[in-house]
């Protein structure tokens, strides 16, 4: 089973960043514990740009060939309808992960360009969000 996650914009600054809205945990930190955690279930990996075309990129990249895409889309979640077609276009099934519940906060959060292009969404569980996308996949 190879699951991959991808964070945008931003989320390389996990630990540091607004820490009362994401936590002070690194997602490095926390990838390390996830690894550990599905070892012997699930190959995974994790990526992270903070360009769009970065992640269109690397989603066709994994698109055919992973059996999951767990994406936190970060800010181009509002945004992007590029991101969209990308994930429509893939046949790999996508969950859409946001750690903040984005419906508590400003309203431009409220809109997801990408949730009526993904498997299932994950909203305001905090990093156990991710693991929570890990389990859709798992039998
Ligand atoms: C986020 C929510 C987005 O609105 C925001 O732009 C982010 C992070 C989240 O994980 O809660 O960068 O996707």
């Amino acid at each position: 089973m190879k699951i991959i996650i991808i964070n945008g914009p931003n989320l390389n600054l996990l630990g540091k960043r607004e820490p009362e809205i994401y936590g002070t945990q690194t997602f490095e930190d926390y990838f390390k514990t996830l690894e550990a955690q599905y070892a012997t279930a699930a190959t995974l990996s994790y990526f992270q740009s903070n360009s769009e075309g970065a992640l269109v990129d690397k989603l066709h990249e994994v698109g055919f060939s992973y059996d999951g895409i767990i994406l936190n889309a970060g800010a181009y979640t509002h945004t992007s309808i590029a991101l969209a077609d990308a994930i429509a276009g893939i046949s790999t099934p996508v969950i859409e992960v946001h750690i903040s519940n984005v419906y508590a906060r400003e309203a431009f959060r409220h809109h997801s360009y990408l949730s009526p292009n993904c498997a299932a969404c994950i909203i305001g569980m905090g990093l156990k969000g991710y693991q929570a996308g890990i389990n859709y996949f798992l039998p």
